[in-house]
């Protein structure tokens, strides 16, 4: 069978979706966000696309700073509610017991398996998104969300998130090793 076009707004498969955090007037706040992935490996930047007119934005430009929390399925209707209001017209933080890390100033959600906290480095704008690289001072966590001293994606449970179809999804199976599964055909050639 031939590919026939999917046409150009799509994503890959599937996005994990954070509650971005930052401070905006003093005041905490959290956004859905979907479009962000680790950029840099040392030292380790990760990158997000957030719209230029979201309160969110004009939080990160102020506090130099901003948090990527992972929530687990439990928090399915908080995270869509960050990601249906704005700040501009509800107190989001009240949702969430929020605590503060290293820098001061990128606020974190208590009630989420994992947070990374992120002093922001660059950013680029882009027509409709400013794409934010920070840099992961500190991450946090909880020792039942660990397995081996490593965050264990089955205990975190993450929400993951399909577009254009916008649909919410959680983990499957593991099917293998990374840096593994391809050595026999290495190997080979
Ligand atoms: C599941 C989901 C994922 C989202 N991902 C993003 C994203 O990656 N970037 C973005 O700019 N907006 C994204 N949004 C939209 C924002 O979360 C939404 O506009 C939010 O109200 C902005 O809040 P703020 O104005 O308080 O910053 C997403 C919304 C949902 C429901």
């Amino acid at each position: 069978m031939e590919h026939i076009s999917a046409g150009k707004n799509v994503f890959v498969y599937p996005m994990p979706v954070a509650l971005l955090g930052s401070v905006v007037n003093g005041k905490p706040n959290f956004m859905a966000l979907g479009w962000f992935s680790r950029v840099n490996a040392n030292p380790p930047l990760i990158g997000c696309g957030v719209g230029k007119h979201h309160h969110t934005t004009f939080g990160i430009r102020e506090s130099q700073t901003f948090s990527i929390n992972v929530p687990d399925a439990s928090m399915i209707r908080e995270v869509d509610y960050c990601g249906l209001v704005s700040g501009r017209d509800v107190d989001k933080s009240a949702l969430f017991s929020v605590f503060y890390g290293e820098t001061g100033t990128a606020p974190m959600i208590r009630e989420c398996p994992l947070c990374l906290e992120c002093r922001l480095v660059g950013s680029m704008e882009n027509p409709t998104n400013e794409f934010f690289v920070g840099e992961i001072v500190a991450s946090w966590t909880r020792e039942q969300f660990m397995t081996e001293g490593k965050p264990d994606i089955k205990k975190i449970n993450p929400l993951l998130l399909t577009m254009p179809d916008n649909r919410y999804w959680t983990v499957g199976e593991e099917v293998g090793a990374a840096w593994s599964a391809g050595r026999d055909l290495a190997r080979e050639k």
